[in-house]
């Protein structure tokens, strides 16, 4: 088994029955000889610097009925609220003061927010912050929506792919949602020019060694800047309340694999991995994650933005979030940076 993680590291690829006898044949020697040659990927490229982006949860609204998500529209216990963009550039003004160089807007698909609602938001934050990069996660929308954002001044995008197996997207997800089209944006976004982001959830019900190896060879084909993983979390009020959550050493073990497939990838240590241990973030670095991302959201809608049961940090101030995240990394070796945070291999003049 070591031998595949010496074939990965070397010409970092795989082919699909590897990447399931790894997943499927682990165990805790396999995972710390990965861990050891993921982390060293990753300070060759980026050192010990962690980058940080400031995450907006925006709006709790959601057309969509994804079955594993706590603010999917029929949830009918969720306060929805929405931010405006007053408020949006508020918490932009206390994040660039607190050392914030990356925006992140997420929020459910929320019809509210037009085109044109959307364009006047991303121009104003990048009028204002123009060293800054500007990040949307709002959902699946047309070609056309995604090249008036770009045009408007967004960076990136970020869209988990959530699973690479067809049968297991259709189990998580209603019909109205197919897989074909959350690729097709993930294409459309990497054409029109941002930096991609793609992920999924670890431990997610019904997935299984060979749903993960597929997600390893899409990662591989379609090339994101970022990648995304954290572990599935069940909500009490969502049809998957009874299933099990995803573990801490699955989720480690899929994030040193991705370092070791994509060694410029910008990858989280999410929040949802803090959520399932005290000290998963740290753990996350340690297997190969640079980037975390504080919420930079108004106090009084955190426990709003509520994907998942127990999430952390939905009482805190950002500037309490920040120092105790500046804390959590010096502990592991690592050191939070004030930079725009650009994947190593990203050629500035591509815009
Ligand atoms: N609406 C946008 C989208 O669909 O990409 C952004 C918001 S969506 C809530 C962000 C991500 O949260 C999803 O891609 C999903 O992977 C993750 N998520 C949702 N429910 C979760 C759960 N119960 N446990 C862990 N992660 C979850
Ligand atoms: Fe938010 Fe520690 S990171 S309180």
């Amino acid at each position: 088994m070591k031998r595949l993680i010496d074939k990965l590291y070397e010409t970092q690829s795989l082919d699909i029955s590897e990447y399931r006898e790894l997943i499927s044949g682990r165990n805790d020697e396999l995972s710390d000889y990965l861990f050891s040659l993921s982390r060293e990927v990753r300070e060759k490229y980026y050192g010990k610097s962690v980058y940080i982006r400031g995450l907006i949860e925006y709006t709790n609204y959601c057309k969509n009925d994804c079955y594993y998500c706590g603010i999917r529209r029929s949830n009918k216990n969720v306060s929805r609220y929405r931010l405006d963009k007053n408020d949006i550039m508020s918490c932009c003004k206390e994040g660039y003061e607190l050392g914030f160089r990356t925006f992140v807007l997420q929020g459910g698909e929320d019809p509210y927010f037009t085109d044109e609602r959307m364009c006047g938001i991303i121009s104003d934050i990048k009028n204002n912050y123009p060293d800054c990069a500007l990040t949307l996660s709002i959902g699946e929308k047309s070609r056309e929506s995604y090249k008036a954002f770009f045009d408007a001044g967004a960076d990136r995008y970020l869209l988990r792919h959530e699973t690479a197996d067809c049968v297991h997207y259709g189990k998580l997800h209603p019909q109205e949602l197919s897989p074909e089209n959350r690729k097709r944006c993930l294409y459309d976004l990497k054409e029109i020019g941002y930096q991609v982001g793609t992920g999924f959830m670890v431990g997610s019900p019904f997935q299984s060694a060979e749903t993960l190896a597929k997600d390893m060879i899409f990662l591989k084909e379609l090339q994101p800047s970022m990648v995304g993983i954290g572990p599935f979390i069940s909500h009490k009020d969502t049809p998957f309340a009874d299933k099990p959550s995803g573990t801490l050493e699955l989720t480690l073990f899929m994030l040193g694999l991705i370092r070791l497939t994509l060694p410029y990838a910008l990858i989280p240590s999410t929040t949802a991995l803090g959520t399932i241990a005290p000290n998963g973030r740290e753990l996350g670095l340690k297997a190969g994650a640079n980037v975390i991302m504080p919420n930079l959201s108004p106090v009084e809608v955190r426990k709003k933005y509520m994907l998942y049961d127990n999430k952390i940090c939905t009482g805190e101030e950002s500037a309490q979030c920040i120092e105790c995240l500046k804390n959590r990394v010096s502990s592991v070796g690592y050191e939070i940076v004030t930079a725009r945070g650009d994947a190593a291999n990203y050629i500035k003049n591509q815009r």
